[in-house]
């Protein structure tokens, strides 16, 4: 009875549409490693502006839940970017592909940036919103438009029937997950730990200041949105559809995700950093303001 029970939750959970990005985990662990760069100015803003129950662990994924609500349906066009792409031989985002996105962004900059008179109440919404796109925007297949972003791509992984979208999602973090905890509560916090070191003082040192290059005063940050798209695209070409366009009947949880973890790694790296780095500069007291020319 009790299989019988857990078997039907999980049919339910396998029926609601797919349109997660980085599930749950990989925005929390976005979250996290952008919580562990702020400046302690900037925490403090940032947990006045969020109340005491929640991080920006917590609000990260705030964005994928509200989309089904009918008040917010109109942001759930926002979590993606369908460009013309051909993967593995064209992988590109144009202005046009990038521009609500861009109007997005700099929308709920405004919103939060203190200086412009929104509520708090405004300024806790835009923060929610930017936690989850800043995640959104380096998951490759969420700036994809082969198959709906690989939605409609059919995949096994682990033995289960999926799509190449849900184990970018989701599939492929929980099984990294478990390099860093045999507990799901801590492994979330054990991975931002391992990849704001990696940060720090490992591999991504002498390439992070790349991420976030777009953001300072001196930079037009519009540009943001279309470097980071075009930067996260060039992986569908690179990482994301060879071996699973070749491969059509192997099952993912091998050879493939072996592969494709150093780029899962990256790509949640670089996120977390760059809203970090982001919020220092745009809440930072007489910092650079984030510049929306
Ligand atoms: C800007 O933010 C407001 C408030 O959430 C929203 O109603 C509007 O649709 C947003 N515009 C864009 C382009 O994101
Ligand atoms: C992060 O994890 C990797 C293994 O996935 C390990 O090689 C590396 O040493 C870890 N880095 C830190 C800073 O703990
Ligand atoms: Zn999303």
């Amino acid at each position: 009875m009790k299989s019988f029970i857990f078997s039907s939750v999980a049919l339910l959970v396998c029926l609601t549409p797919a349109t997660y990005s980085w599930g749950s985990e990989g925005h929390r662990t976005v979250g996290r490693i952008a919580q562990n760069f702020l400046t302690s100015d900037v925490s403090n803003q940032v947990a006045t502006l969020l109340g005491p129950s929640d991080t920006l662990e917590s609000v990260s994924t705030w964005a994928d839940i509200i989309k089904r609500d009918p008040m917010w349906t109109w942001s759930a066009r926002l979590h993606f970017i369908d460009t013309q792409d051909d993967p593995t031989a064209v992988c590109n985002v144009d202005e046009t592909e990038i521009a609500l996105l861009e109007a997005t962004i700099a929308n709920y900059t405004t919103q939060l940036d203190s200086s412009n008179g929104f509520s708090s109440q405004e300024r806790n919404i835009a923060l929610k919103f930017l936690t989850h796109f800043f995640g959104d925007i380096t998951q490759p297949l969420h700036v994809c438009g082969k198959e709906l972003g690989g939605n409609q791509h059919l995949v096994t992984f682990d033995g289960r029937s999926t799509n190449l979208h849900a184990i970018w999602d989701t599939d492929m973090i929980r099984k990294r997950l478990t390099d860093f905890s045999s507990s799901p509560d801590n492994a979330v916090e054990a991975y931002a730990a391992n990849l704001t070191d990696t940060i720090n003082s490992g591999n991504y040192k002498d390439i992070s200041s790349g991420w976030v290059s777009c953001i300072g005063a001196s930079q037009d940050a519009k540009q943001c949105p279309l470097q980071w798209a075009t930067d996260s695209d060039a992986l569908n070409c690179q990482v994301v559809w060879g071996y699973v366009l070749a491969n059509p009947d192997v099952d993912l949880d091998g050879e493939y995700y072996n592969s494709v973890v150093p780029s899962i790694d990256l790509q949640l790296a670089k996120a977390g950093y760059r809203l970090g780095t982001f919020l220092n500069q745009l809440l930072g007291k007489g910092g650079a303001k984030f510049l929306l020319a």
